[in-house]
């Protein structure tokens, strides 16, 4: 029988990768907690119509990414590929919006997307992101870009590189796929057989085809920008003077259109260094996307968010970070009664809130030292018999090998330290 091994473009997360995940993990819940984004949990798996609906039909991770399945009941179902719509599906299903007209989300977890596996591009992979509803103005635009930056150098990232652009509104759209219609129609055979269909279905996601010849040919292509109506140009305008206000770098890169369709105005992208995560640099994808809400069911409702790849960022963190680990002690038994002893102490100082391990078989001191040392414990307290007898324990220090004898009433005054 062949072994049993992930999915293509899967993978673990072993115990000894966790404390930079935590480390991660723990960053971003505390920033975000300090804004006021409050978590929600969403389902994996989705009604398919979801994602087609709020991502868009014709972009890659709805044709070709997705995994969409039927359910034995024969409900058309698919694997979470992003977070967003899925935390407006919740939104709009709870009604969220009638408690709280200004709602903040943050989510940590799984997405799935059927991509060609490469270093920090995985079929399943982890995404943190953060959805700001409700607000209409630039300083939501301003606010949501200033936090990403911030947990990015929370992390301790530099060398990074924000990218902003505006998609524009309504009126802009139209405009834009004319003048874009027109620009590659005299270079339709340059085209690869997807974009001269996309040509006739969704104009803008030629624009993100990594095939080179699309790449090349959409070089000279109009830029949005030039499509802005006033009230669009005046908001990405004071979104830039917020930024500037805040000191946050930023460059306008006025060909980024961004992968999904739900995006509308303020779009923006933080790169990486790029040999670190070689083709892999965007870190995190955001912007608006005003018309969402109301696309999926519910009220006209502005809306703006972003998420980070946690793999991705993973790649660009420092040896030095990580959560730091608390420090094992380790409990040995010896003598008549010492593994009863030790189970009986090592429950003890559990529940006093002490990192414990124990042995689970009799055994000689010196091999539970050894243990001991397998586990990196910092201190060994051994449950001996004379030492019972008068109410002590032996304290080992394990870096030194020096020991003294302590009273059993005072581990919990020393234990302390350790925590
Ligand atoms: P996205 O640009 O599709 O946007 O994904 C956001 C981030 O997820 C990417 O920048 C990247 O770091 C990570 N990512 C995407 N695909 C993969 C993959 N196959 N392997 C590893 N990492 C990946 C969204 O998903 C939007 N929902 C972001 C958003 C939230 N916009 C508004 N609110």
């Amino acid at each position: 029988m062949n072994s049993l091994r992930t999915v293509k473009g899967m993978h673990d997360i072993l115990p000894k990768e966790m404390p930079k995940w935590h480390f991660l993990e723990e960053t971003f819940r505390e920033l975000v907690d300090r804004f006021g984004y409050q978590e929600i949990r969403t389902p994996a798996v989705e009604p398919l119509e979801l994602f087609v609906r709020g991502i868009g039909e014709v972009t890659d991770i709805v044709e070709k990414e997705m995994y969409a399945f039927e359910d034995k009941g024969g409900a058309r179902l698919a694997l979470r590929p992003e977070g967003t719509a899925s935390a407006i599906r919740s939104y709009i299903q709870h009604n969220i919006g009638g408690q709280q007209p200004i709602s903040k989300f943050y989510y940590v977890g799984p997405m799935f997307r059927r991509e060609r596996p490469a270093k920090g591009r995985y079929r399943q992979f982890y995404q943190a992101g953060a959805e700001l509803i409700g607000v209409e103005e630039p300083t939501a635009d301003a606010e949501i870009i200033d936090m990403a930056v911030q947990f990015v150098e929370a992390l301790g990232i530099e060398n990074v590189r924000v990218q902003i652009n505006s998609l524009g509104d309504q009126e802009t759209r139209p405009l834009f796929r004319d003048a874009l219609v027109e620009y590659f129609a005299g270079d339709l055979d340059k085209l690869c057989p997807d974009c001269r269909r996309r040509l006739q279905t969704n104009p803008l996601r030629v624009l993100d085809c990594k095939v080179r010849d699309c790449v090349e040919t959409a070089a000279g292509a109009p830029s949005v920008l030039d499509y802005l109506t006033g009230e669009a140009a005046g908001h990405f305008n004071e979104l830039k003077r917020l930024l500037d206000e805040n000191g946050t770098p930023y460059q306008v890169a006025p060909k980024m259109v961004r992968g999904l369709d739900y995006y509308t105005r303020t779009i923006f992208e933080i790169q990486g260094e790029s040999d670190t995560l070689g083709s892999q640099a965007t870190i995190v994808g955001g912007g608006r996307y005003d018309n969402l809400v109301k696309d999926l069911g519910g009220k006209q409702t502005p809306t703006i968010g972003f998420a980070f790849g946690i793999e991705r960022l993973l790649l660009m963190l420092g040896p030095g970070a990580s959560v730091a680990v608390r420090p094992t002690i380790y409990v040995a038994g010896i003598g008549d009664g010492g593994l009863d002893r030790a189970i009986t102490l090592a429950r003890t100082l559990r529940k006093a809130g002490n990192k414990i391990e124990v042995s689970y078989r009799e055994g000689s001191l010196r091999s539970q030292l050894k243990r001991a040392d397998r586990y990196g414990a910092i201190i060994a307290i051994i449950a001996g018999e004379d030492e019972a007898a008068r109410g002590n324990v032996t304290w080992r220090n394990m870096k030194d090998g020096s020991q003294e004898e302590v009273s059993l009433s005072d581990l919990d005054e020393r234990l302390e330290a350790h925590k």
